[in-house]
């Protein structure tokens, strides 16, 4: 079979985490350190902050920047469920706008969600493709909100020649199946030093020397073992995700006749690391989704659905009225999209394959 995601791992990374156990310092140490600056340094901040995978460090950027009760927080209801739940985790209340088809937040419509009581923006960088960041900045300075980036799914994109988490404060997480991995993990990126203090306090039950505690915080930290790994993945990065860049061109350039098969359209001014390469089964195609991702199964490639249900109807989440709006665009999306391996695990055959099970199934046009 092959697979939707596969991490890139090799020696390197075991003798990196076999050090971290040799030394006997498995927690945040030195290795934490080091794979904080040379994430900063990638995404051309002042300040990362580790944390213990993509969740807590939203909700670490959420606390650092004072987000809590009664406040306001706009995302959108495309995502995975926990940049929502990091708002909820905060105390404050997710106000959800619709996407457009980059599968993003539409930013021309947050003015309009814009209220008293909101404090951020937290756009979602999803599949790898960045946001509009020129206009969501220019909302956020117009009136006065924190811009807070999830770009757990978007390591080394680029909007603008900007790397993504260098606009706000950046989130990021390194779980097993993102462009690099820690197993579990994730960082805090910002150019604020007040930001960084304050999530550093978060992350650690907000010791400042040891067993004084100025805040309430959590234990956010990330260990020496993830941090050995994650900075070896971290120089590989770069190769990674031009590997993937690789395999979309070849996606688009052979998949890009098929009628009722739309391909991801890259915006204008963004470099997408395609964490996924996510086309849209229309109508037209012939097939439905789920007899595509059927028949792809049969021919041994998975498929994903990110994601089926949106965030405003997930059951977990109905006491907080957050289907207020058609959001229609989102609602398109989770009846069409499917994802299909675009990872740098795949070899030339595994990419032809997947090229030729499409075509096998759409008409040309
Ligand atoms: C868009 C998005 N936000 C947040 C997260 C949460 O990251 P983690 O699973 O590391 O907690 C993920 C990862 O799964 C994600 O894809």
């Amino acid at each position: 079979m092959i697979p939707i995601s596969s991490p890139v791992l090799d020696r390197a990374e075991q003798e990196a985490a076999s050090a971290v156990l040799a030394s006997g310092r498995l927690a945040q140490g030195p290795c934490v350190t080091e794979f904080e600056h040379a994430f900063a340094d990638y995404v051309g901040v002042k300040h990362a902050v580790a944390t213990s995978n993509g969740t807590t460090a939203l909700h670490a950027a959420l606390l650092a920047h004072g987000i809590g009760d009664e406040d306001e927080v706009i995302t959108t209801p495309f995502t995975f469920i926990a940049s929502v739940n990091a708002i909820i985790y905060a105390g404050a209340r997710p106000v959800l706008v619709d996407i457009d088809d980059s599968f993003n937040i539409d930013a021309s419509q947050i003015e309009a969600a814009v209220s008293r009581r909101t404090r951020a923006i937290m756009p979602v960088h999803l599949y790898g493709q960045p946001s509009a960041m020129d206009a969501i900045m220019q909302v956020a300075r117009e009136h006065g909100l924190a811009v807070i980036e999830d770009a757990c799914q978007a390591h080394g994109a680029e909007f603008a020649g900007r790397k993504v988490g260098s606009f706000g404060t950046g989130c990021f997480s390194f779980y097993a199946t993102k462009n690099m991995t820690t197993g579990e993990g994730g960082m805090v990126t910002t150019n604020d030093d007040e930001i960084a203090d304050k999530a550093r306090l978060v992350i650690n039950h907000g010791v400042s020397t040891r067993y004084h505690h100025e805040i309430l915080g959590y234990n956010y930290r990330m260990t020496d073992i993830a941090a050995a790994i994650g900075i070896v993945q971290l120089k590989k990065l770069p190769t990674l995700n031009a590997r993937r860049r690789e395999i979309a061109g070849l996606y688009d350039q052979r998949l890009g006749k098929l009628t009722g098969l739309i391909l991801p359209r890259v915006f204008p001014n963004r470099s997408h690391v395609f964490h996924q390469y996510t086309v849209r089964i229309t109508r037209d195609f012939g097939s439905t989704r789920d007899e595509v991702a059927d028949f792809l199964k049969e021919k041994a490639i998975a498929t994903g659905i990110y994601y089926p249900i949106p965030v405003h109807r997930q059951r977990s989440l109905q006491q907080w009225e957050l289907a207020n709006c058609p959001f229609a665009v989102t609602e398109q999306m989770a009846e069409e999209v499917l994802s299909i391996p675009v990872h740098p695990g795949l070899s030339p055959l595994d990419v032809e394959h997947v090229i030729d099970a499409i075509k096998s199934l759409g008409g040309m046009r």
